[in-house]
């Protein structure tokens, strides 16, 4: 219902602003106009509500109520609006209330029906050449185990890159992996160590275990004084770009890499991996260009800018450090790097409008430091838009880290297979209190999906911000908000489908009438997707499509309950066929946008 609120807003506005110029307040137009609409606090207040009258009861130093008078008044005169408003109605100490006319309504439900994107407007950055948009997440480190909080970015950047895809944004999903740091001195010393040298055969070896091949050279670094001059000449040998050196580090990334994409297999995620590695060569111009620029300050022999507003324990500035006094440079100088690249100089020559960074809070003042360089040095252009999108970390249900019984840390692979596990003995026991046989196959994609999509809705579904607790049993439950409550209504519009004896093309008919007050309930929630869609783009929280999601199950598994669909007059029966496939078409596309596979029956 996007172009119906813009429309209204816009008359709105324009009655406003007469209404200014009526009492000489013409200057406080632009202060105001802000929100002039906003969706009702309550479905009985309607679809829209207004609250410009209390704010102008301010101005004009006068009764709001009488303000409302007047300004319905002259509302109800304008034309566009007495097209699309039922009512307009004056409620508590001045407020509008806006219920749009049915008609209207059942308009919107009629073309979103026929819309392959439910209605969901392209941006209107995107109609001539697409905005291109750079998504950062998941990006874990190469050598090290990826842990619940990239599970999480993952999951997270993932449904944040389709809400851009769907508005029809040039999405670039970028896994910024960590490959390249001192670390790798270590690790590369390390391996020339137990394969003796012989690197010509390293390419065949495997490195089953590659976190403990880590920690491993890591206790040697840390306890033995050759090993670990070894390592820092290494580091030197790999940076100069020794073939021998790089080959070592080709090796272990090949390994990382498949362990990784074990995980996005099963997560069915698609993502162009640019790791640090890739900016290396544009380090030393960074150093250079925040010189020229006057930005670069030397403190105890490492190169710093000193961020405005952010200070550190003792109270003082805090510093940004780009390379240190080593010469060797930081995860940030990376970060700055990658900021100037994805800018300007993107090798399709497009550059990103916005890049968006999805990791724990935990990286809050690193980006905001980064971010305040980055603009000081000017390498943001004009409108375009940085983002970090923190998000909280994952606990046990006892509130602490999550681990296994055991103690240790969980293996992602090993949390995502339980769950698929559960779900299998969950979906068993429903098989057998219902007398119903299914083959392997459908058993085996069945509860794989409910647990992957179990996982990934649990995590969507929190307010990002905050910590969440991880608990199968909650996450896998066919009641709340979870994805086996959602899929089990798409199963029930299956369901519905499979006993319609209908074609599509009879639903589409003109025919279509209300006269419940679920069924109205059902549209004005069903035209509501749009606007859902939107608030995510502007304020990247894919909890709101959850919650949506979750008001329109219940709200449709009311109307179901309420009313019989298939039984009615021939009339009733197509009306209420089309807000079923409504339901059901927007529940497959969010279900598709957050990640999680359909299922048509469970
Ligand atoms: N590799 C980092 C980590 O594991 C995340 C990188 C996020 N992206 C970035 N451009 N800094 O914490």
């Amino acid at each position: 219902m996007q172009v119906i609120f813009k429309e209204l807003t816009i008359c709105f506005e324009e009655i406003l602003k007469d209404n200014l110029k009526k009492h000489e307040k013409k200057e406080e137009f632009a202060k105001i106009r802000k929100n002039l609409i906003n969706q009702a606090s309550k479905e009985e207040f309607g679809d829209y509500q207004c609250n410009i009258c209390l704010v102008l009861s301010k101005i004009y130093k006068k009764n709001p109520r009488e303000i409302a008078i007047e300004f319905v008044q002259t509302l109800k005169k304008n034309k566009k609006i007495s097209i699309l408003c039922e009512d307009l109605e004056i409620a508590g100490p001045g407020f509008i209330n806006i219920k749009l006319k049915k008609n209207i309504l059942i308009q919107e439900i009629k073309s979103n029906i026929k819309c392959p994107r439910v209605g969901i407007p392209l941006s209107k950055n995107n109609t001539h050449a697409p905005e291109k948009v750079i998504v950062d997440f998941s990006s874990p480190n190469i050598a090290k185990e990826m842990h619940v909080g990239h599970l999480r970015s993952t999951i997270i950047g993932d449904s944040i890159s389709k809400v851009f895809e769907l508005r029809g944004y040039n999405v670039l999903r970028l896994n910024h992996i960590g490959d390249w740091g001192t670390q790798f001195g270590m690790l590369i010393t390390q391996l020339k160590d137990i394969y003796s040298n012989n690197l010509e055969k390293i390419n065949k070896i495997k490195i089953s275990d590659l976190v403990e091949f880590y920690k491993a050279s890591k206790k040697r670094f840390d306890n033995e004084k050759e090993f670990q001059n070894r390592s820092r000449e290494e580091v030197v040998k790999l940076q100069s770009g020794d073939k021998k050196s790089i080959q070592a580090w080709k090796l272990l990334c090949n390994q990382s890499r498949k362990e990784f994409d074990q995980i996005y297999k099963i997560l069915n995620i698609k993502i162009k991996e640019r790791g640090e590695s890739f900016y290396n060569p544009f380090l030393k111009s960074i150093i250079e260009d925040l010189d020229s620029k006057k930005i670069l300050k030397e403190d105890q022999g490492a190169k710093c800018v000193f961020l405005d507003g952010m200070k550190n324990k003792e109270g003082n500035p805090l510093p940004l450090i780009i390379q240190k006094n080593d010469g060797g440079f930081n995860y940030a100088t990376t970060d700055l790097a990658a900021i100037r690249y994805r800018f300007n100089k993107e090798p399709d020559g497009d550059s990103a409008k916005r890049i968006i960074y999805v990791t724990d809070h935990g990286q809050s003042s690193h980006f905001a430091g980064v971010f305040q360089v980055a603009k000081r040095a000017n390498w943001i252009p004009e409108f375009c838009e940085l983002n970090h999108v923190p998000f909280g970390l994952v606990q046990g249900i006892d509130g602490k880290k999550l681990k296994t019984r055991e103690g240790d840390t969980i293996k992602l692979k090993d949390l995502l297979s339980e769950s698929v596990k559960r779900a299998k003995e969950d979906l068993l026991k429903r098989l057998e209190n219902e007398n119903r046989h299914e083959t392997d196959a459908f058993i085996s994609n069945t509860s794989r999906a409910i647990g992957i999509g179990a996982v990934k809705y649990a995590d969507l579904s929190q307010n990002r911000i905050t910590n969440y607790q991880f608990s199968f049993e909650k996450m896998l439950s066919l009641n709340g908000n979870t994805a086996p409550y959602l899929l089990y209504t798409l199963v029930r519009i299956s369901g519905i489908n499979r006993k319609n004896n209908m074609s599509e093309d009879d639903i589409n008919s003109e025919s279509i009438s209300y006269s419940n007050d679920i069924e109205w309930k059902l549209i004005r929630k069903l035209l509501k997707f749009d606007e859902v869609i939107i608030s995510i783009e502007k304020d990247l929280m894919p909890n709101r499509l959850c919650n949506y999601l979750f008001e329109l199950c219940q709200t449709f598994n009311r109307f179901y309950d309420q009313v019989p669909i298939l039984k009615g007059e021939i009339d009733t029966k197509i009306s209420r066929l089309t807000l079923c496939t409504l339901t059901e078409k927007t529940l497959r596309l969010s279900l598709e946008i957050l990640g999680i596979e359909s299922l048509d029956r469970m």
